[in-house]
């Protein structure tokens, strides 16, 4: 495995890796590599011939007072991880190759971005939407691979390559859980070991109300009765448990299409979020 940390290099190797015509898939992260991301790179391997990994923890799509400094960095330990695995490239630029002084371009987009995550974070998706962007113009990937976990991260990626014609293949992969069914998360290594106890209200709570619903009960009560749940198990603040359209993310109150439910809440200093589909019966 090539790492790389320069454009004009990286541009060589991507050059050299795609002469024989094969697609290159590329698998986007933020390192602190688990088993959910070692599941998007067994993936990228059955999408293509050659894959790249990024590891890029992005400033911009973390606010003011949110996890920058305390994010969990160990690159050698990925690389080796990646290595492994049989990755081809591991791109891995420092702020100022992707941020070069100067930088004053933001991608937004309206919709999908506005309401959950987008509403609780704000400036969360323009940074993310801007990073990807310029992690695809950089790789030039066929195929980028991304985790259901952070859904509405997907569905605005998929917003954003469809608007934009960008021609990029996006494949989402189902979200990888622990036997207990937290769903894996590099944050996860903020938690104590009574926090990751109560952590499993989450998908407990989120499970409880997809059950209630899909059996008929109104959504709002059983929206209410998730933030019950996790409100006993000490989750402080909650910022959303919601039902959503699957696809656009607008907020439903009725169950009559495909869904998706999706939560965020705080434990202690940690945000976790979590979705699970909803069928209408
Ligand atoms: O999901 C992540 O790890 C990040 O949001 C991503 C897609 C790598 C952009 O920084």
């Amino acid at each position: 495995m090539q790492t790389l940390r320069d454009l004009p290099a990286l541009r060589a190797a991507v050059q050299a890796l795609k002469s024989d015509g094969k697609p290159l898939v590329l698998v986007p992260t933020m390192g602190a590599l688990h088993d959910g991301h070692m599941a998007l790179v067994d993936e990228a391997r059955r999408h293509g011939r050659h894959v790249a990994v990024s590891i890029f923890v992005n400033p911009r799509q973390f606010g003011p007072n949110e996890d920058l400094d305390a994010y969990p960095r160990r690159e050698a330990k990925d690389a080796q991880m990646l290595d492994d695995a049989g990755v081809d490239i591991l791109w891995a630029p420092p702020v100022e190759v992707m941020y070069p002084a100067g930088f004053a371009t933001n991608i937004s987009i309206s919709g999908v971005s506005d309401g959950l995550d987008g509403a609780a974070r704000p400036g969360h998706f323009d940074g993310v939407a801007t990073v990807v962007t310029k992690l695809f113009n950089q790789v030039r990937p066929d195929i980028a691979i991304f985790g259901e976990k952070d859904y509405q991260q997907l569905a605005v990626i998929r917003r954003m390559v469809a608007d934009l014609d960008m021609g990029i293949e996006i494949v989402g992969l189902a979200t990888r859980r622990a036997p207990d069914g937290l769903a894996l998360s590099s944050r996860n290594a903020y938690l104590s070991d009574a926090e990751r106890q109560a952590a499993l209200a989450l998908p407990r709570a989120l499970g409880e109300a997809k059950r209630l619903m899909e059996k008929g009960d109104p959504v709002e009560d059983a929206l209410a009765r998730a933030i019950a749940m996790l409100t006993a198990q000490g989750f402080d603040p909650v910022d959303y448990v919601s039902l959503c359209d699957a696809q656009t993310l607008e907020p439903m109150t009725v169950l009559d299409r495909p869904a998706r439910l999706l939560g965020a809440a705080k434990l202690g200093k940690t945000r976790l979020i979590d979705n699970i589909a909803v069928d209408p019966a």
